[in-house]
């Protein structure tokens, strides 16, 4: 039975404003071992959803030449069950890569035809089914490029090509850029920017910049800083999403609920301000609850950063999300 307090759903509330809210599915299994609360919240407050690992290059060409799609398997089932839709991450990366592709001859013709292959591949297999794609995730770091055996290999031509090559096997998706720390202004938005631009001059099939959003109750942008990014992105013509929230909290320095309040503001001010933006017509948590969550596991000391507790109760941040949510202007 669905629980009282949850309703109206998030679900509920972000369709009658035509929005997406989605939750990246931790697939441990490809035979869905998660709890059946875990799958029941899923359906009840999302419409959408992400593979928080399973559709990485790792997972569907563990060698070269040979695809393997088992591991999301159990999250398109439930989705196409569910009338959710499913984001794609990501198509190319320099993490979550297979042993094979980090030990790739770095000629560039077989980098490409690496790359080529593997884009093609992945995306004609989700044809019609992935609604929009993060094609390629993180190319910059530390004031630049990201040295990568991709960039080494492909140089100017790595973003160019490989949005050609979503577009040729992926045509009705949407094709984004993601990458964290871009939600501020400084140095890797007006890379990004100028990347885009320099994209959409070539006449690249790209249709969006996704937002990660991972940042903690103290360093998250301002309203003032995120409305100049979504204002800078959308002047391009290009579509936002959030693609990969989550607001985490101090777990060691007293009750980690001592910051739920504190938390749920954060999370509603982000919400808020994305909604003033019909640009902005997806955002997606990164998970949804803290019972499976990457953030204690990366950041030493940081959890609770999702929406339900880890006995999936919802939290302030879930109340404030709905609120936030219902701001925006109803679906005309
Ligand atoms: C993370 C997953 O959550 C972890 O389970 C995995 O071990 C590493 O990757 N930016 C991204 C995501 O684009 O793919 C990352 O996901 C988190 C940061």
């Amino acid at each position: 039975m669905p629980d009282h307090e949850n309703q109206p759903s998030l679900r509920a509330t972000a369709e009658r404003v035509g929005l997406k809210v989605g939750a990246a599915v931790k697939l441990s299994r490809p035979d869905r071992p998660e709890p059946e609360a875990y799958w029941r919240v899923l359906s009840e407050q999302f419409n959408c959803v992400v593979a928080e690992n399973a559709m990485k290059p790792r997972w569907t060409q563990p060698e070269r030449g040979r695809f393997d799609f088992t591991m999301a398997q159990p999250m398109m089932a439930f989705a196409s069950e569910h009338g959710q839709a499913v984001r794609g991450h990501t198509l190319v990366w320099h993490n979550g890569i297979p042993d094979w592709m980090k030990t790739l001859d770095p000629e560039r013709d077989t980098v490409m035809q690496v790359l080529r292959d593997h884009v093609h591949g992945v995306a004609d297999r989700y044809r019609g089914r992935v609604f929009a794609w993060d094609v390629i995730n993180e190319v910059f770091d530390k004031g630049g490029w990201r040295d990568t055996l991709w960039r080494q290999a492909l140089g100017d031509d790595l973003l160019p090509n490989v949005f050609h090559w979503a577009h040729e096997h992926a045509p009705d998706a949407e094709l984004f850029y993601n990458d964290y720390g871009i939600e501020k202004p400084g140095w890797k938005i007006d890379a990004t920017l100028a990347e885009m631009r320099r994209l959409l001059d070539l006449g690249v099939p790209l249709h969006g910049v996704g937002l990660q959003y991972h940042y903690t109750l103290h360093d998250a942008p301002t309203d003032a800083e995120l409305m100049d990014v979504f204002g800078r992105i959308i002047d391009l013509g290009l579509k936002v999403h959030l693609t990969e929230i989550d607001i985490r909290v101090p777990i060691n320095d007293g009750p980690a609920a001592a910051h739920y309040d504190k938390q749920a503001e954060v999370y509603g001010r982000l919400i808020r301000t994305a909604m003033q933006f019909p640009a902005v017509d997806a955002i997606l948590f990164w998970g949804f609850t803290d019972r499976y969550s990457w953030v204690p596991g990366f950041f030493d000391g940081w959890g609770d950063a999702l929406l339900f507790d880890a006995a999936f109760k919802p939290k302030p941040a879930f109340f404030a999300v709905r609120e936030a949510i219902a701001t925006r202007a109803p679906a005309g």
